[in-house]
């Protein structure tokens, strides 16, 4: 906590007094004066700054009085600033301007106190002079970890806003495959996320991990101006619109998409008029169910998928195993499909389980689309040293059809639709038991989850993390695992839940 201050009165001083301050300087900038704040910079620092500040010409009063105009301070704790300030017993604070050292260091490279922009301004949080509870204030804590799975991200963002803007300009970097301020972004939207706090200052930022130049400049672009003009250029640029929307569609990657865009296709109509162009069964099914299958998933339809599947691999084997995960094991409220994990107890007997559903799925007939992809998996092939974005496990993609009757609630449908059903992406994946822990781990994500724990294990802990296994390479053997927490104990790291894995 501050120490009160004693708070001097007006000092009359003569105007020779003002004007040379002790230690020969020349004041510059009369109406401007500092009172640094000593609390975080320490009084070695302040005295300094203090001296560096009269030699360019500022005034630099020693107490905290009405006479002051610009208050700065290196605490990034907010409320217990403003706090302090109200206990001070000022009359002119309204008046004054609480800035973060930010704006007392561009003062001082350029020589001249610069204007006063809100990025500079620590703003009171509680103006009601409510007092938060401790340990609640915003506090930009040094321990915050450069990777995600040290983090605990709930479904819960207070930085939206940024991370939407950071999103954005990630993934155009992504269509232009620039690997490394595409990751930049993703990784700094990732460390916003984790927050249990909103950044309103880029003061607050500066203890954060990964949030470099550019991160910087465009959260001063959206804090000055509510907006960053780059995140709206490319919002509104022709390629990027048009890119995500062929990308949009099931079966569409970024290659084919940008091979459309350059034969001048613009929307889903060019597409589809174009006789040149051949669609696999994949993206054939995308456009069909398109306005289905683009639209989020909810919770309730998850949990009714949920019981459609259960019901399934228990009629082929009463012992198999049915996981929920992806997004919704995370707890999020909506997701872009359904994954499941299911497999035996029995080792290899998992392998015959697809198809078997599949095969049932038809049976009921509600299967509008599936795509199986055989196991390739040799454990006598790993560790696999380079990052394959797709598991070798048994897996389909299938697009069912979900009745309304069956969704507590109702189906997630536009007004109006009264066909009473909907299509549904759904994926399935089937590990033998003995991988069960890795495949449970990998395919509950987040991405950026997954992408930490592997930089991690590699980085850190000189092994190898996939879908499949961990490889220690100093003990140069596979670790074992059966559960989750077995995973994040050999790895040397706390417990992370699941629905904490929303990075
Ligand atoms: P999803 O793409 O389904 O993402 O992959 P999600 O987190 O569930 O989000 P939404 O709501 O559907 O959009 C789920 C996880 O499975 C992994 C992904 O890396 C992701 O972490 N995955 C997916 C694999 O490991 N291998 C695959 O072949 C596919
Ligand atoms: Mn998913």
């Amino acid at each position: 906590m501050f120490h009160a201050p004693i708070v001097p009165r007006v000092r009359k001083r003569s105007r020779a007094a003002e004007v040379r301050v002790p230690g020969r300087e020349e004041v510059k900038f009369e109406d401007v004066r500092l009172f640094l704040v000593e609390r975080k910079m320490g009084r070695s620092r302040r005295s300094f700054l203090t001296q560096l500040a009269r030699s360019k010409g500022f005034i630099v009063e020693d107490l905290l009085s009405d006479v002051v105009t610009h208050v700065v301070s290196e605490d990034i704790h907010a409320s217990s600033l403003w706090t302090w300030l109200k206990e001070c017993d000022l009359k002119n604070l309204s008046n004054m301007l609480v800035l973060d050292i930010s704006w007392f260091t561009d003062s001082m490279r350029e020589g001249r106190p610069v204007p006063v922009e809100s990025t500079h301004l620590i703003q009171d949080a509680l103006p009601e002079g409510s007092t938060p509870p401790e340990g609640s204030t915003p506090t930009a804590e040094a321990t915050v970890s450069q990777y995600a799975c040290q983090r605990r991200t709930t479904t819960e963002n207070k930085n939206k806003t940024f991370t939407d803007a950071f999103e954005v300009l990630a993934e155009s970097y992504e269509m232009n495959e620039i690997e490394g301020p595409c990751l930049a972004f993703r990784r700094a939207a990732s460390v916003l996320k984790s927050l249990p706090w909103a950044v309103q200052s880029l003061g607050a930022t500066q203890d954060l991990p990964c949030l470099g130049e550019s991160t910087k400049a465009v959260m001063k672009e959206m804090l000055q101006y509510g907006h960053s003009f780059e995140v709206e250029k490319m919002l509104s640029d022709e390629r990027y619109q048009t890119l995500k929307l062929f990308t949009s569609v099931f079966g569409v990657g970024p290659k084919t998409a940008d091979k459309w865009y350059r034969r001048g296709l613009r929307s889903f109509s060019d597409v589809l008029a174009d006789s040149s162009i051949q669609l696999n069964r994949m993206q054939q099914s995308g456009f069909l169910h398109y306005g289905d299958i683009s639209r989020a998933v909810s919770k309730a339809e998850a949990r009714a998928l949920r019981n459609i599947i259960d019901e399934a691999v228990h009629a082929i084997t009463p012992d198999a195993v049915l996981a929920l995960t992806g997004g919704f094991r995370r707890g999020k409220e909506f997701g872009h499909d359904v994954d499941f994990i299911v497999t035996t107890p029995e080792l290899g007997k998992e392998t015959s389980l697809i198809p078997r559903i599949i095969n049932r799925l038809t049976k009921q007939g509600i299967l509008l689309f599936t795509d199986y992809q055989a196991s390739t998996f040799d454990m006598s092939r790993l560790p696999c040293l380079r990052f394959e974005a797709m598991d070798h496990f048994a897996k389909c993609f299938l697009i069912l059809r979900l009745e309304g009757s069956q969704v507590e609630g109702g189906l997630h449908i536009a007004e109006g639709d009264s066909r009473g059903w909907r299509a549904v992406r759904v994926d399935l994946v089937s590990p033998p038991m003995d991988r069960y822990a890795f495949a449970l781990l990998g395919w509950t994500g987040s991405r950026q989850f997954e992408r930490d724990l592997r930089r991690y294990a590699r980085m850190e802990r000189r092994m190898l993390l996939d879908n499949h296994a961990l490889y220690d390479k100093t003990k140069k053997q596979f670790l074992a695992a059966t559960t989750e927490r077995d995973i994040f104990a050999h790895l040397g790291l706390e417990y992370i839940e699941p629905w904490q894995r929303n990075a």
